[in-house]
C-alpha cells in the first residue's frame, strides 16, 4: 500500500489555478526529487504535504490519514535559507527540533540532560559536534544547512521535505551535503521529497524524479492553467518514465 497518496489535487489562489490534477503515490522510504520551472507550484505542493495549505479540490493522505496540521509531528522541513533559531546554540537548536515532537515540558531536570545527549548524537551524525556550544551565525552556510537538517531530523519525522535545501551553497559544500543526505537515508527509512533546480542533483539523489509543468498553455494568458506532474522518472532504472504519468498527461490532453 502506498504511504503518501495525492489524489486529483487542484490548488488555486483566488481565481488563479496553480496546480491541477496532481495524482501521485509514494511508498515509504522513497526519495522523490521534484523539478520544474520557477513559479510552477513546487513549494505549493510541499505545503500541501505539510497541511499548511488545504487543497482546493482533491485529497492528500499520509499513512492512510490526512496530514496533521501540527508541524513536526511526522514531517520535518528544510528550506533554502536555513531556518534555525539564531538566539539558540547549535545544541539547543537540535533540542528545540526534538521538542516539536515531544513537547517542551519533558525537557526539565533529567529529561533535559537526556535531550542534550540525544542532541549530541544527532550533531555527531551531522558532523557538528565540535560546534555544539556556538551560535548559528558563527557557522558556514553548509554547516548551517546541516544544522537545519539535523533539527528537522531530531523530531524523527517519517517524511522529510526539502525545498531547494542546497541552493545557496557552493558546489563543493553541495557535494558533501549529497553524501550526508545519502548516509542519512541509509540509516533511516525516511520518505523524502526534495525540490531542486539542479537536474543532476535530482537524478543523483532521487529514486524518482517528478517534473511539474503546464501541459496546457495559453500564450495570451500564461496564468490561465495550472501545472501538473508531466513526468515521473525512475531515476534508479535509467530514467524510464513510469506508465502512470503518461495516463495523467493523456487525461489533460484529452480536454
Ligand atoms: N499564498 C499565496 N497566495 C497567492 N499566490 C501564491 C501564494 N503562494 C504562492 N503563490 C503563487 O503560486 C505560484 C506558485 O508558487 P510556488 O512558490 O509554489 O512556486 P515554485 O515552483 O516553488 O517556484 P520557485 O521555483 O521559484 O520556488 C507563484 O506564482 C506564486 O506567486
Ligand atoms: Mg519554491
Amino acid at each position: 500500500m502506498s504511504f503518501v497518496t495525492v489524489t486529483d489535487v487542484f490548488q488555486s489562489y483566488g481565481a488563479r489555478p496553480i496546480i491541477e490534477r496532481v495524482n501521485v503515490t509514494v511508498d515509504e522510504g522513497e526519495f522523490i526529487s521534484i523539478v520544474g520551472a520557477s513559479g510552477c507550484g513546487k513549494s505549493t505542493f510541499l505545503r500541501l504535504l505539510l497541511a499548511q495549505e488545504i487543497p482546493t479540490r482533491g485529497s492528500v493522505s499520509i499513512a492512510g490519514a490526512p496530514p496533521a496540521t501540527e508541524p513536526g509531528l511526522d514531517r520535518g522541513v528544510v528550506f533554502q535559507r536555513y531556518s534555525v533559531f539564531p538566539h539558540m546554540t547549535v545544541r539547543d537548536n537540535i533540542v528545540a527540533g526534538e521538542s516539536l515532537r515531544r513537547g517542551w515540558g519533558r525537557f526539565f531536570g533529567a529529561g533535559a540532560k537526556a535531550a542534550r545527549a540525544r542532541a549530541d548524537d544527532t550533531l555527531a551524525r551531522c558532523g557538528l559536534d565540535h560546534v555544539a556550544d556556538q551560535y548559528p551565525a558563527t557557522l558556514s552556510g553548509g554547516m548551517q544547512q546541516r544544522l537545519a537538517i539535523g533539527q528537522a531530523l531530531a523530531a524523527r519525522p517519517r517524511v522529510l521535505l526539502l525545498d531547494e535545501p542546497f541552493g545557496a551553497l557552493d558546489p563543493g559544500t553541495r557535494l558533501s551535503m549529497h553524501d550526508f543526505l545519502t548516509e542519512l537515508r541509509a540509516e533511516t527509512s525516511m520518505t523524502v521529497f526534495m525540490v531542486t533546480h539542479d537536474l543532476h542533483e535530482a537524478f543523483k539523489l532521487g529514486d524518482r524524479v517528478l517534473v511539474f509543468d503546464k501541459p496546457r498553455w495559453d500564450p495570451h494568458d500564461p496564468n490561465a492553467y495550472g501545472a501538473t506532474i508531466t513526468y515521473d522518472f525512475d531515476a534508479r532504472n535509467g530514467g524510464i518514465p513510469f506508465q502512470s504519468l503518461k495516463e495523467n498527461t493523456h487525461v489533460l490532453q484529452a480536454n
